[in-house]
């Protein structure tokens, strides 16, 4: 439970705050202070003793809960046999990929393990280039895929501060509007609108391109933008509008998978198949390690040792995502994120209903948008209103990430996988304390 015993941040925090502020660069990070010490299932202790209910999963990786026992249990006896194997085989990567393979649509066979989810979307638009021999990507606006160049090229914020003053970036993206509903570009309604969006790209292509189009690459939901979730006929258009053309269809679920969404993938929601799928965060819950799965004949066209990584794959990390992946089936807790994350879509929606500022509530399973406005009418994003919730909900022990989306102003619910409606129900009578008390 949550528990705040001291002034925030309390006295053996600033000690940590006061070394990050004179020894990191400021970019690092735009969090409350919150020095952690200890995490477990959906509980963080600061270095005071004050206890946090975790409302970020750090940034959705901790999707078992946090030091889950039995993946404690796993990292302590791997550490004492073998760490890093470099890309030699090991006795867990080649495991990895089948269970990869086996959890995922027939289609996808091989899986690729890395280190960051910023290698995935950067290994897969290299595939997709030489796959294809072409060279034009399409992206979305408001996507992100990393910060890694090309990554970062596949963005769709060019004039966001982790953006403008980088270019040129990598030649060939061109960035398609998303399906981002409560702001459409087009100033139209889903479903009058007929997804007009899909049948704009034939134009963004004719104009912006030379035809010359190797992949698509879209997020499922859109999280860095604000957890926008695209209705499930404009996923299913998408995905055949590429497969007319011969595009590659790239998925990434760096942030929708391994239960996050209440399906173990987020793209089952949408009944879609994926050339291939980028993964990362919640598939350790813990230590670094992100995977690549994709179709054979893509997959291989690279020849032995040109695509290859440090860290990716090795022992350690490898047995961790199993066993992790393991805990996921076992304990059920892809139902479980959509069992609790449907009680709190309902109790949230009664909120949106009560606040002026809470302009809309949407979300899949567990990971949940709260775009905070100026008003309802107007949608104007009220960003410094988000800023003020999440820091009081910190001052009474709820957690939650810096405000995100577009325009900064989108708070994010997604708690560890674990959690029960119980704690969800406390994490929401807070939220909602301070909702009343900063909407005045
Ligand atoms: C959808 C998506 N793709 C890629 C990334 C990049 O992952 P990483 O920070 O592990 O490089 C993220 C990280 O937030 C993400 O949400």
């Amino acid at each position: 439970m949550i528990k705040i015993g001291t002034d925030l941040p309390g006295p053996s925090a600033g000690r940590y705050l006061e070394a990050a502020k004179r020894y990191e660069p400021r970019s690092m990070s735009d969090q409350v202070p919150l020095v952690w010490k200890r995490a477990w299932r959906c509980y963080v202790e600061d270095v005071d003793g004050n206890v946090f209910l975790d409302f970020s999963s750090g940034v959705l990786v901790a999707n078992v809960g946090h030091s889950h026992p039995k993946l404690v249990e796993e990292i302590r006896d791997q550490a004492d046999k073998v760490i890093n194997s470099y890309d030699f085989v090991n006795q867990y990567r080649p495991l990895l990929a089948q269970k990869l393979v086996e959890i995922t649509p027939g289609n996808l066979d091989k899986a690729f393990i890395l280190t960051t989810g910023s290698e995935t979307t950067e290994a897969a638009i290299k595939l997709a280039r030489r796959y294809t021999g072409r060279y034009e990507v399409v992206a979305f606006q408001g996507a992100f895929h990393g910060r890694t160049y090309g990554a970062l090229s596949l963005g769709g914020k060019r004039s966001g501060a982790a953006t403008k003053g980088f270019g040129p970036f990598l030649p060939g993206v061109v960035l398609a509007p998303f399906a981002f509903c409560y702001r459409c570009v087009f100033d139209k309604e889903y479903p009058g609108c007929g997804t007009y969006c899909i049948d704009y790209l034939d134009w963004l292509v004719e104009t912006e391109t030379e035809g010359d189009i190797a992949a698509l690459i879209t997020e499922t939901y859109q999280g860095g933008a604000g957890s926008i979730i695209p209705p499930k006929e404009w996923m299913q258009k998408l995905e055949a509008w590429c497969r007319e053309r011969e595009i590659l269809f790239i998925v990434d679920e760096v942030q929708a998978s391994f239960g996050r969404t209440g399906k173990m993938f987020g793209f089952e929601h949408y009944d879609v198949r994926p050339n291939l799928l980028c993964l990362g965060k919640g598939i350790t819950s813990t230590v670094p390690l992100s995977a690549l799965v994709g179709e054979s004949r893509i997959m291989d066209v690279l020849t032995p040792g040109t695509m290859s990584s440090t860290h990716g794959g090795n022992a350690f990390c490898s047995r961790i995502a199993l066993k992790n992946i393991e805990i996921i089936q076992e304990e059920g807790l892809v139902e479980n994120a959509a069992r609790v994350g449907g009680f709190m879509m309902q109790r949230l929606k009664e909120m949106e209903e009560r606040y002026e500022v809470l302009g809309q509530v949407r979300g899949l399973g567990l990971v949940i948008g709260l775009e905070i406005v100026k008003s309802k009418r107007t949608k104007e994003p009220h960003v410094d209103l988000a800023k003020e919730i999440v820091l009081q909900c910190y001052r009474k022990g709820l957690l939650m990430i810096a405000p995100i989306g577009f325009y900064g102003n989108v708070l994010r619910i997604a708690p560890p996988l674990v959690i029960t409606e119980e704690e969800a129900g406390t994490g929401l009578d807070v939220l909602e304390e301070v909702l009343r008390e900063c909407s005045g």
